[in-house]
């Protein structure tokens, strides 16, 4: 059956509806040597053979770290209140540890005055994803040391930064770092680690996050939250065998990095996956740490996931699949709106009185745009898909669940990872050769969005 969501009208989120766009430091800087940045596991990574489709390499991709002031005007003639991106790790601490680089720093703190100049509010996610090569070779998220290293980075940017960035992220997507780079090896840093290895990584990560939120907060940070992915899990058929594979998928993708910060405590099922949350690695007092309060939580939603019973021969205790009755994304992922909605009052549901506000951090789709003779991409698919999704989160709003704002993924089509530049979710289109930005479609649609949105409400 298609999933159905009801029609977005102007006006139906609320007046101070935050209305913004979000990218990261590595799929979009380039400059991966410029001004005392060393290598993060991301650079290592795709300089390996095979790893990324096309063999593309980031740098120089959309080389925002020298074009910045051109995507700042982007983002003013779109109107949004909010800008969401992420700090290379390795470009303001060169290594990883120890001190701080001004040259690295200055780009950031150009930015945030840049961005407040414009009247947009920067919000700043401390990692996604790009790990300083050389704490990898120490270890990683493997080694318990990774966590306070982080902390010192999270003191290190709050301290040049708080005095004018509100919000905050610690992290993003955890879960998908922790899984695609660690456990399957599709990302950075490749590894494919099972059992106490792999919780070492989801702890520590979970560790790093309660550290930095409170180093944060010492700095002066007014809002600190964590950016989470979710996907409601839908069962393969109505066979009751299937019940535990959704269970168990949805303890580890929806429940691993948020249990343990909004509840204080591991969810029931890791063990399926070999994973165990009462050894050793969990030391006295970790919990409290990784459970410091919260006051948003960041929600990135894409899709929805289908899990069906394992195969003999499976090493994960579920097998995924595709939940019928969908249309798909270039990424090959359901459009399934009515999920958003169902996410969030999830959230709601699940946590109830330990969930803080919540932020949609990330929705978005990639479609095969086919830009004219003049680069312009009209692009109305992409339109459709944010179109159904702001509505769901409105259906969320209207039930009752607390949601402040909405970012897209993304602002400029961008280095997608292992898929490299094939796969495009901008709102603004890139030429790969040229780095030239064009304006897509749904770059007006989103600006007239927000315009309707605010003039509705106000
Ligand atoms: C999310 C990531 C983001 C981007 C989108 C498509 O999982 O946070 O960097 O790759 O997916």
């Amino acid at each position: 059956m298609r999933a159905t969501v009801t029609a977005n009208g102007p006006g139906r989120l609320p007046a101070d509806f935050d209305w913004g766009v979000a990218t990261s430091a590595y799929q979009i800087e380039g400059a991966s040597d410029a001004d005392g940045r060393t290598p993060s596991v991301w650079d290592t990574f795709a300089a390996e053979p095979g790893r990324i489709a096309g063999g593309d390499l980031a740098d120089p991709g959309c080389d925002h770290y020298h074009r910045w002031r051109d995507d700042l005007d982007l983002l003013a003639g779109l109107g949004v209140h909010s800008y969401r991106f992420s700090i290379s790790w390795s470009r303001v601490i060169p290594g990883g540890r120890g001190t701080g680089n001004p040259r690295g720093l200055a780009f950031y703190d150009r930015l945030v005055d840049a961005l407040l100049a414009a009247g947009i509010d920067p919000v700043i996610a401390l990692f996604h994803w790009d790990l300083p090569q050389d704490l990898q070779d120490a270890g990683g998220w493997t080694a318990r040391d990774t966590a306070y290293a982080f902390a010192d980075y999270a003191l290190e940017i709050g301290t040049a930064l708080a005095d004018r960035v509100s919000r905050w992220a610690t992290m993003n997507e955890p879960f998908e770092h922790f899984a695609l780079g660690h456990v399957i090896g599709l990302h950075a840093p490749g590894q494919t680690l099972t059992g106490d290895e792999a919780f070492s990584v989801a702890h520590h990560l979970l560790l790093g996050h309660g550290l930095a939120a409170q180093a944060l907060r010492t700095t002066g940070a007014r809002q600190v939250g964590l950016i989470n992915s979710y996907a409601p899990v839908r069962p393969a058929s109505t066979d009751p065998a299937d019940g535990p594979a959704v269970s168990a998928l949805d303890a580890i993708q929806n429940r691993l990095f948020t249990d343990p910060v909004l509840l204080g405590g591991y969810p029931a099922g890791l063990e399926a996956f070999g994973m165990d949350p009462h050894g050793a690695l969990v030391r006295p007092g970790d919990l409290q740490e990784i459970a410091t309060p919260l006051d948003y939580l960041g929600v990135n939603y894409y899709t929805v996931l289908g899990a069906g019973a394992p195969q003999d021969g499976d090493p994960l205790p579920f097998r995924l699949t595709d939940p019928p009755g969908y249309e798909h994304t270039a990424s090959g992922w359901p459009v399934a709106p009515v999920g958003m909605r169902d996410t969030l009052q999830m959230l709601r549901e699940r946590y109830q009185q330990a969930l803080p506000p919540l932020y949609v951090t990330e929705t978005g789709a990639a479609y095969d745009d086919k830009p004219d003779a003049e680069d312009f991409c009209d692009d109305t698919e992409r339109i459709a898909f944010l179109s159904a999704h702001v509505a769901a989160v409105a259906d969320a709003v209207e039930a009752g669940v607390d949601v402040r704002g909405l970012m897209v993924w993304s602002l400029l089509d961008n280095f997608e990872w292992a898929e490299g530049f094939a796969k495009r979710f901008g709102l603004v289109q890139v030429n790969f050769e040229t780095a030239k930005r064009t304006p897509k479609a749904s770059y007006q649609w989103y600006r007239d969005l927000i315009k309707q949105q605010s003039e509705a409400t106000s």
